[in-house]
């Protein structure tokens, strides 16, 4: 160790748990080095002026940031289901902070999309925790690996943005273990240097305070051993935080010194359990002194990789009749969208960007090399927006096709959304095109899911471009015109209807959140429930028609599988696809989903080829969570291998017995309580 803890007085202890200023960790009179932290998820939001910003501040962006790559929100990393682009994200993102001197970025977040209507959905990755918890390891591998520190968070239960800083979620064990803390445990084996408590309380304790949370679960059983970060002004009492064993208080407050002192005149804290809290993070501030910080990618290929993740990411939904790709024809283009896009979201994760945006006729026209055309619609259509499309309807009427970018609400920090639908006038818009030219393709831009239902029999073309960072529009221009194959799905079921949402009977707004759902969160509740939705999870459709064949599962040990299956491309399109592996526990004494996610890949598929993948399965596929035993536990007896292209697309089936001794296997009383 560099920094030597015998050497700080006491004092000086106490004033390194607690920020120097918003983003900055003290030096304990210049004792240690100066570290510093900065958001986001997107990219990178380093703010210029030192002053502590209200939310309204933050989410007008008052506060000037510096400029950087805005890269696709966490929304549309998860829809490429691609490790390797979560780790490009990651890197790119960690090479503006070597630029700017940010020594650890504030971000992924890992909270499961519990309900559409979550503001912040778009910092997430999923409503599915394996795939949540699969992205956010690799995103830290992608930054951590040039020497930048990342901030896995919110830990716990934070799922919503209305009263996010007082509402308690009460949730039951196992559906905290199944579906909340899972996408933790699992991108924990990525080491983040830091790991932030959210706001709310979990069970009736502040998650800053939660002992059991934070030491007993995260510490001990899950092994975490860097520092934990309160969630900006999310600890209420200093010494009570520090004695669950978070380390640093963000940002400064003048009251936290002075209550520790008191405290631990009082003996309340004793300075054992403020040394854990000061030893963490001296090694934090060590880690920040590496020489791994070094830039690999310039600022125009940080761009170039904003778009290659955002070509990814991007989800084809509806392609009726093979209206896309476009390759002939004239096409009219409109929608505020098509020239102005909406980078991504709100609040502590936006990010100031200093690309032009190309106004996206002019890229497709040059992609597609006069082969089809391009117009640009004068008339502007802007969600909630109103403007006579008089403009546009004679254009429509001429053209062959007609190219709507249409975008949602701002979504962001500090509050949720109250609808999924789009403006009442939006939609009418839609209808009333339609009704001139019926080749109409819709390109939504939102970072949560929309209730598409009202429109989507009016037009042919569905696409969903997300929030996809500055480099959207090229990206989509590249699909719509067929130079790239879109291969990116859904990590979140697009439902009907809110109503139809699990957590539409949960939706209380009083001092407490009631998980009533339990494990029941996006397809594994309308599965359960059997309730039609518009796209299901891991839907996105290609240009290329895979078959899938072939399906052998290899035993390795008693709960370790290898499974191999063959995907073919059958189509002149070189292209990717992402195949799932859910499993399926077929006679169960507790209450499962239907199936669950438990691996997936992403291939690149030549043209008229064939490529055999292998996913490993382990325990954990076959397991739920035990609350008698405290463990995880599977049972005997028969279990399905699904193999698909999305949930509802299974293409390959095969059943495994699973036969452990019997002195694995529990009495039934036991396990029924876990219901
Ligand atoms: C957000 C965090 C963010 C922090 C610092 C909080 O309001 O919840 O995600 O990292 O502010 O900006």
């Amino acid at each position: 160790m560099k920094y030597d803890i015998s050497k700080l007085t006491l004092e000086e202890k106490i004033s390194l748990l607690c920020g120097k200023d918003n983003w900055r960790l003290q030096t304990a009179n210049g004792k240690v080095k100066e570290v510093f932290l900065s958001d986001g998820p997107s990219g990178l939001r380093k703010m210029i002026a030192d002053v502590i910003p209200t939310l309204a501040d933050v989410n007008s962006n008052k506060f000037k940031t510096v400029p950087a790559t805005a890269m696709p929100t966490l929304s549309t990393i998860a829809n490429t289901w691609s490790e390797e682009m979560a780790k490009l994200d990651g890197s790119t993102i960690a090479d503006d902070c070597i630029e700017n001197d940010v020594d650890v970025l504030l971000a992924p977040g890992v909270n499961i999309k519990r309900t559409p209507l979550n503001g912040r959905n778009f910092e997430y990755f999923s409503e599915d925790p394996y795939l949540s918890g699969v992205m956010g390891k690799a995103f830290i591998e992608g930054v951590q690996e040039k020497g930048i520190g990342t901030s896995l968070k919110h830990f716990i239960a934070n799922n919503r943005e209305i009263d996010r800083c007082f509402q308690s979620s009460e949730v039951a064990e196992r559906t905290l273990r199944e579906i909340y803390l899972l996408p933790f445990e699992i991108a924990l084996k990525a080491k983040p240097w830091t790991v932030m408590c959210s706001y709310n309380p979990i069970n009736g304790i502040y998650a800053s305070e939660n002992k059991y949370f934070l030491h007993d679960v995260l510490r001990n059983e899950f092994g975490y051993d860097g520092v934990i970060v309160s969630d900006w002004g999310a600890v209420h009492s200093p010494y009570k935080a520090v004695k669950a064993t978070l380390d640093l208080t963000m940002p400064y407050s003048d009251k936290f010194y002075d209550q520790m002192i008191l405290a631990y005149n009082e003996g309340l804290i004793t300075e054992e359990e403020i040394d854990f809290a000061v030893q963490n993070i001296l090694t934090l501030i060590e880690k920040t002194e590496n020489d791994k910080k070094k830039i690999s990618f310039t600022k125009e290929e940080r761009h170039e990789n904003a778009v290659k993740i955002a070509k990814e990411g991007i989800v084809l939904l509806k392609n009726q009749d093979n209206i896309l790709p476009i390759t002939s024809g004239k096409t009219v283009v409109c929608g505020e969208e098509a020239y102005n896009p909406t980078l991504g979201g709100t609040g502590s994760a936006f990010v100031t960007t200093e690309y032009e945006q190309i106004s996206i006729d002019k890229t497709l026209n040059d992609l597609s090399k006069g082969k089809a055309e391009f117009v640009k619609s004068k008339c502007i259509i802007r969600n909630g927006f109103y403007m006579e499309i008089t403009d546009l309807l004679p254009l429509a009427y001429d053209c062959d096709n007609v190219l709507l970018c249409i975008g949602v609400e701002k979504m962001g920090e500090g509050y949720d959304r109250t609808s999924i639908r789009l403006s009442p006038r939006t939609e009418e818009y839609i209808r009333e095109i339609s009704k001139i030219n019926p080749n109409v393709i819709v390109c939504l831009y939102s970072g949560s899911a929309i209730d598409v239902s009202p429109w989507i029999d009016c037009v042919k073309g569905l696409v969903w471009a997300g929030f996809s960072g500055q480099g959207v529009n090229e990206a989509l221009a590249n699909i719509i015109v067929g130079e790239t194959s879109p291969s990116g799905k859904l990590a979140e079921t697009l439902p009907i209807n809110l109503e139809d949402t699990p957590f539409y009977l949960n939706n209380g707004n009083a001092s407490v959140s009631w998980y009533n759902e339990g494990i029941f969160v996006g397809y594994r509740y309308y599965e359960k429930y059997d309730k039609p939705v518009a796209y299901p999870f891991g839907f996105g459709l290609s240009y290329a028609n895979f078959t899938y064949s072939n399906l052998k599962i290899e035993k390795h040990g008693e709960l370790d599988y290898t499974l191999c299956y063959d995907i073919t491309n059958n189509s002149n399109f070189d292209a990717k696809e992402v195949s799932q592996v859910y499993v399926k526990d077929v006679f169960s004494m507790v209450l499962r989903p239907e199936k669950e996610l438990k691996g997936f890949s992403k291939d690149l598929i030549k043209a008229r080829s064939t490529k055999t993948i292998s996913v490993k399965l382990d325990k954990r596929a076959f397991a739920y969570y035990n609350t008698c035993l405290k463990d995880w536990h599977v049972e005997n007896g028969a279990f399905e291998i699904l193999v698909g292209s999305s949930s509802k697309d299974i293409k390959l089936k095969k059943k495994i017995d699973i036969k452990l001794p019997n002195s694995e296997q529990y009495s039934s009383s036991c396990m029924r309580y876990d219901k």
